[in-house]
């Protein structure tokens, strides 16, 4: 157990129709070697013992890897510090009584389940729109790795890939735009051969879709880039541009 005491506020909300407030909690002995998602364990472990409901957060790897962390921690996704997730954030970063906002996601396509745990199947069914490639299974397999690759595209399309899908971007977007999570998911098949067959079916699908869910424009502030956990770049959306025009010029 650590010494440092802290005054949280946090955003409860019983339900999707609830109209939700914040609401003050102390805690003490915070460990600075705790993570946040620690602290608010401690927290909750309290509220049980007293009766009360704890706070709904959503958490599984807890290793910077799944993207199901998503909290809004003093007006920043993910908290201060660049580069990191929630469950990255170490109380260290903060002083003994400080006072901690913490928030959920803010989104309209990103419905509160309940507290600080939000619906993101929006971004679930962007991906099932066109976020796969052609796999041969006619007996003729091709190894993966026998198929020459420029090292620079294989690069830019595995950082691509290293999105989570954790909606930082959304959440930090003035618009609540998704397009830092579709140019990801776009890009990571754009620049490899595996995901030419269905390259323009891919973009034009994956966009129509977050148009459906109801994410709003890119208005190019740059501010998903600088929150997003993994350093996902804002080239992976001009890329996405270049192949929606492309893909919309000459479809059949
Ligand atoms: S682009 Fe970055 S911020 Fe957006 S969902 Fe992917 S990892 Fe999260
Ligand atoms: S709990 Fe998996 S990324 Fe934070």
């Amino acid at each position: 157990m650590g010494n440092m005491k802290l005054t949280l506020k946090i955003w409860r909300q019983n339900g999707p129709n609830d109209q939700g407030k914040m609401v003050s909690y102390p805690v003490n002995n915070v460990s600075e070697d705790m993570s946040f998602l620690e602290m608010l364990d401690v927290l909750n472990d309290d509220l049980v013992r007293k009766g009360e409901d704890p706070i709904a957060f959503d958490h599984d790897c807890r290793e910077g890897i799944c993207g199901s962390c998503s909290l809004f921690i003093n007006g920043e996704a993910h908290g201060p510090g660049r580069l990191i997730t929630t469950c990255q954030l170490h109380m260290r970063k903060f002083k003994d009584g400080d006072t901690i906002h913490v928030e959920p996601w803010r989104a309209e396509a990103f419905p509160v389940i309940k507290d600080l745990a939000v619906n993101r199947s929006a971004f679930d069914r962007i991906q099932a729109a066109g976020g796969f490639v052609t796999v041969n299974t006619s007996g003729n397999l091709v190894d993966g790795n026998a198929v020459p690759i420029p090292k620079d595209d294989a690069d830019k399309a595995f950082d691509a890939a290293t999105c989570i899908g954790c909606g930082a971007c959304v959440a930090t977007c003035v618009n609540s735009s998704a397009m830092l999570f579709v140019a990801a998911k776009v890009s990571q098949f754009a620049l490899l051969p595996q995901g030419k067959p269905e390259a323009k079916r891919r973009v034009l699908a994956m966009v129509e879709q977050m148009d459906k869910e109801g994410f709003g424009n890119c208005s190019n502030t740059g501010a998903c880039e600088v929150e997003c956990p993994k350093g996902i770049s804002l080239e992976h959306i001009a890329r996405m541009n270049r192949e929606y025009l492309a893909a919309s010029v000459t479809k059949e």
